[in-house]
């Protein structure tokens, strides 16, 4: 069950998010490693740290700087988390997803996830993006009485008209996009090259995140669209050294067109 001590905590942060900002988001973006700069993109008119919302983690990976960022794209109300928590960072799934529920509870009825993730299939290359059409959860969920799946998906967790919109875009825009399935891992161990073998038996994209939340946020009823931007390659034939600093180095590169395309995707749905 999912306890009323969260409820509360979710209900304190609501209320100071709504304090600092009036309007009511119905689209949220959570930026993945290195993504930070596309709330550049938006007309800010408040930014909260996540260090003054009660419930929130901050964040210690690298290219998360934790602050929930509230703006607009045109007269749209959006709501951007700039960093995540991650589960190799020590804290419990339901902290890692906390700021969904809060995201539900201030209106967020659509939200578009992003994360950095390694390319498992021989296509990918770094730099390229991946909407992610479904995942495989390998993040052990022992720790969480409240934040796995309750009952189970009636389709997969990602909104297909999205998918369709986002890849539309790329082709319009000419940012190339592959889609696929992301498996979630513990980390923050990269793979072995046994392992990779084994993950690009199941996915395409391999990361530390993202699951936890789409599950949640699908559960709660938003349409959920996922964008990887592939940062490294997880080749078990030709390994090649990749490290945090790295990933969040080729994550921004590519946020120029992660913002393109987050734009336009956000312009075409409200
Ligand atoms: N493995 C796991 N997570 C990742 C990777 C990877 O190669 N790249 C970015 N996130």
């Amino acid at each position: 069950m999912f306890g009323t001590d969260i409820q509360a905590e979710v209900k304190i942060a609501v209320d100071e998010i709504r304090k600092q900002w009036r309007a009511t988001p119905e689209i949220a973006v959570v930026l993945g490693t290195g993504l930070g700069a596309f709330v550049d993109g938006l007309n800010i008119e408040a930014v909260i740290p996540y260090s003054r919302l009660p419930g929130f983690c901050t964040s210690t990976a690298i290219g998360h700087a934790g602050e929930l960022v509230c703006g607009r794209v045109g007269e749209t109300p959006v709501l951007v988390l700039r960093g995540r928590t991650h589960c190799y960072e020590g804290v419990s799934l339901d902290r890692v997803t906390f700021p969904v529920r809060v995201l539900e509870q201030l209106g967020v009825s659509t939200l578009l996830v992003s994360c950095a993730a390694g390319g498992l299939s021989p296509a990918f290359q770094a730099g390229n993006f991946m909407v992610i059409e479904d995942h495989v959860d390998f993040l052990l969920h022992l720790n969480s009485a409240t934040s796995g799946r309750s009952r189970s998906f009636t389709s997969t967790p990602y909104d297909e008209e999205l998918n369709e919109l986002i890849c539309n875009i790329g082709r319009e825009q000419n940012i190339p996009l592959n889609a696929g399935t992301y498996v979630s891992v513990t980390g923050p161990n990269y793979e072995t090259r046994a392992e990779m073998r084994f993950y690009r038996r199941i996915a395409d994209a391999i990361g530390m995140s993202t699951a936890p939340e789409v599950a949640l946020a699908s559960q709660l009823g938003m349409r959920v669209c996922g964008l990887a931007t592939i940062t490294n390659l997880c080749n078990p034939d030709a390994l090649a050294i990749a490290d945090g600093e790295d990933v969040a180095k080729v994550a921004s590169q590519t946020e120029p067109n992660f913002r393109r395309l987050v734009l336009e995707l956000i312009r075409q749905i409200s």
